[in-house]
């Protein structure tokens, strides 16, 4: 089945990196700056984002399972978030801002756990309708560094630093794959609110219509 990678009147923007990066911190100044300029702001966030992607989230970080079990519950809450949460939202014309998202799963699934990149993308695929994100912002942090400041210890968190390497290294291996979608901050290199604005000075955001435009 092919499928043309329509432009949509909304924008997805993704938010990447190892635990404790700083990517919910960031997501959250983002929004009430975008929101003070007038834009209509969703934020959510992978695994999760809707009522039953919430409950696989649940599943998923709190059980050991296997590594194929782990990719489908992943990637089944992405199918049920994408198109309950992120498309239509993104056909209204929001701006979505998603904490985590397809490269995350390239990123523990692929680079760490071992499963094949080829396998990833065919599913990521299917779930999100090949809805590939405007910009994906990686927030770059030594992972030690990152898991001492992570907010809820989960059991990636407890892998250690061998395992947040490899998906440093996968994370690090998409940006290669994907030049222009990527943009990569050092984490925590100036406080939230800062790296918002200079983000922003970035997206290449359409201007909002003015009341008197939109009228005409
Ligand atoms: N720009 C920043 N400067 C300094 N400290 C920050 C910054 N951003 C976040 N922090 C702090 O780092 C910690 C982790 O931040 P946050 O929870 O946003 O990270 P995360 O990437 O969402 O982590 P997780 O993967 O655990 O959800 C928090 O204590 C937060 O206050
Ligand atoms: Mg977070």
């Amino acid at each position: 089945m092919k499928k043309t990678r329509s432009r949509a009147p909304g924008t997805l923007i993704t938010f990447e990196g190892t635990e404790g990066a700083g990517k919910s911190t960031l997501i959250e100044a983002l929004k009430l700056q975008l929101e003070s300029h007038g834009y209509d702001v969703v934020s959510t966030r992978e695994p999760g984002g809707s009522r039953v992607a919430e409950q696989i989230r649940q599943v998923i970080l709190e059980n050991e399972m296997n590594r194929m079990t782990e990719l489908f519950l992943y990637e089944a809450a992405r199918a049920e978030h994408y198109t309950t949460t992120i498309a239509p939202a993104i056909k209204r014309g929001a701006i979505v801002l998603c904490d985590r998202y397809i490269d995350s799963t390239f990123a523990y699934q692929g680079a760490a756990r071992g499963i094949p990149d080829a396998l990833i993308a065919k599913l990521n695929d299917i779930a999100t309708e090949k809805t590939l994100p405007r910009f994906t912002v990686f927030l770059d942090v030594d992972p030690e560094a990152g898991l001492k400041s992570a907010t809820n210890p989960n059991r990636f968190e407890r892998e250690g630093t061998a395992f947040q390497e490899k998906v440093r290294r996968g994370f690090l291996k998409q940006i290669r794959k994907n030049p222009k979608r990527f943009i990569k901050l050092r984490a925590k290199q100036f406080p939230a609110e800062t790296m918002a604005e200079k983000l922003i000075a970035r997206l290449k955001l359409k201007p909002l219509k003015t009341k008197m435009q939109a009228r005409r």
